[in-house]
């Protein structure tokens, strides 16, 4: 019994940490209007994301939250990102670079 809630503990705390796939796919519904829910662009202009770089991905995210990818179309996701927690932004990019290309 012991073992089983420390295995749980870690597996909730590793979950958190590394992102969760399932917890990003609930949150992308607010960013599937432009780059699809299966990460492929709805229109010209928009990124594909699915099966992007689970790095770059976190980076460029923060990077517009923090205002240092600007220029371009980023004003639009400046505000996407802004109210957007560490953890927000691990699961959402566990989820899309998860996704097939
Ligand atoms: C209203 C349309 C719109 C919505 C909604 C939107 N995005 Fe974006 N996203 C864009 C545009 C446009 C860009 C390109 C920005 C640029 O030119 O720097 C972009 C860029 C990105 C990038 C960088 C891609 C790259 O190749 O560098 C990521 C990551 C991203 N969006 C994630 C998200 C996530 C996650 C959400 C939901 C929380 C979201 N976006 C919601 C329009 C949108």
């Amino acid at each position: 019994m012991k073992y089983l809630i420390l295995s749980i503990a870690l597996f909730a705390s590793t979950a958190s940490f590394a992102g969760d796939i399932d917890i990003g796919k609930a949150g992308a519904t607010v960013c599937a209007g432009c780059h699809g829910m299966d990460g492929k662009s709805v229109a010209p202009g928009f990124p594909n994301l699915a099966g992007q770089d689970l790095t770059y991905l976190k980076n460029q995210l923060k990077n517009f939250r923090d205002k240092t990818r600007t220029g371009g179309q980023s004003a639009i996701m400046t505000g996407m990102a802004a109210g957007l927690s560490d953890e927000d932004i691990n699961n959402l990019a566990m989820y899309f670079s998860s996704l097939k290309p």
